[in-house]
């Protein structure tokens, strides 16, 4: 077996406690397995819950994220090095991004089908942010937003890993979008797109009046009632950000409540989990390929820095997606 670089979860816990940069064996290349060597990673909110293994009772599922090697991770991006006897669509050489387990690590074994060849306008810093928060975005507009062209969009946290992919997945679904976030992000909000700008220091939405199509709140700090008084009579309230996860089941009660509202108030949506699937990781690479979305890079860590990168993200002010790069260390 050869050794790589990779972060590995020891407990939860903050990244500090929780993570250390350690040489372990690279993962065994599986028939239906392509083995990349990872050029750039990109960490998305949900990577760092599963750090700190909150709420609780989600520990199951935050250990069932992480590779067999301890290694954590899932947005990434590198050069196919081999591939399994059953797989057809890739070969060695190929550039390619996509999700697997553990992809903060200089290898990876990711299946196929979480696989796309990078588009050749990116860099692979750039396809590599191309990870959940973009699968996520996507889905709430379309699938759970239902969101149309003429339509009125206002998107929260519009300056984060999910909110900079929406406000401009959104603009290529045709909607007018508004962005709320703080005043250093104002112009960069307005940069990807965004119609009109909402400096939430300055302004409250719910205060505006009955305005939105759909609110995709990426948030969660006003109530649902309130939320709900920026829609249209037809309109919906998309709830997709929980308070800072706590305790056992702390942040579990806001989607919950929206998915009780639902059931008797029209405007109120239901949450939703993103998932990670070969056709939506298509149109992205498509919106990708024609300029339609161009990630939005917040910082860039060496993977020898990248429990500092976590940490980052864990401070919940990310501008955009922050990615780590990988440079091969060992055994090339
Ligand atoms: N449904 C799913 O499957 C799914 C998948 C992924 C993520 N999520 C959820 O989506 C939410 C957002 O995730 P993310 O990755 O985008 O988080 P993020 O990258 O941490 O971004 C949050 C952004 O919101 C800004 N912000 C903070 N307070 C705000 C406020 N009051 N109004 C507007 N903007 C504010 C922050 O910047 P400043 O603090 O500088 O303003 C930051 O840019 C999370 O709650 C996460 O749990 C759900």
């Amino acid at each position: 077996m050869h050794a790589m670089k990779g972060i590995v979860r020891r407990r939860f816990g903050s990244p500090a406690d929780a993570l250390r940069l350690q040489e372990i064996d690279r993962p065994a290349l599986e028939d239906d397995g392509v083995l990349i060597r990872v050029r750039a990673a990109s960490i998305h909110i949900g990577d760092v819950y599963g750090v700190w293994g909150l709420p609780k009772a989600m520990r199951p599922v935050f250990r069932s994220m992480s590779a067999k090697n301890g290694v954590v991770g899932t947005d990434m991006a590198g050069t196919v090095e081999a591939v399994g006897s059953s797989v057809t669509d890739f070969r060695p050489g190929d550039e390619v991004f996509g999700t697997c387990k553990g992809a903060f690590a200089e290898h990876v074994s990711a299946k196929e089908d979480a696989l796309a060849v990078q588009p050749a306008n990116l860099s692979c810093e750039q396809a590599a942010a191309i990870g959940v928060s973009a699968f996520t975005a996507l889905q709430a507009l379309r699938n759970h937003g239902n969101l149309r062209a003429g339509q009125k969009v206002l998107i929260t946290g519009a300056s984060g890993g999910v909110g900079t992919f929406a406000v401009q997945i959104a603009k290529s679904l045709g909607a007018d979008v508004t962005g709320v976030c703080s005043t250093r992000n104002i112009e960069m909000v307005r940069s990807i797109g965004a119609d009109r700008v909402i400096d939430y220091t300055q302004q409250d939405y719910t205060c505006g009046g009955p305005e939105y199509d759909l609110v995709l709140d990426n948030i969660g700090n006003h109530s649902l009632k309130d939320a709900r008084r920026a829609l249209k009579t037809t309109g919906t309230l998309l709830p997709n950000g929980t308070p800072a996860p706590s305790g056992w089941f702390g942040g579990l009660g806001h989607p919950l409540k929206a998915g009780i509202v639902s059931v008797f108030v029209k405007q109120q949506g239901r949450p939703f989990l993103s998932t990670e699937n070969k056709d939506d990781l298509a149109t992205l690479n498509e919106l990708a390929a024609k300029g339609e979305i161009i990630p939005v890079i917040d910082r860039t860590y060496p993977l020898d820095s990248a429990i500092e990168a976590i940490s980052h993200v864990g401070e919940g002010h990310a501008q955009g997606t922050t990615v780590i790069t990988v440079k091969e260390s060992i055994g090339s």
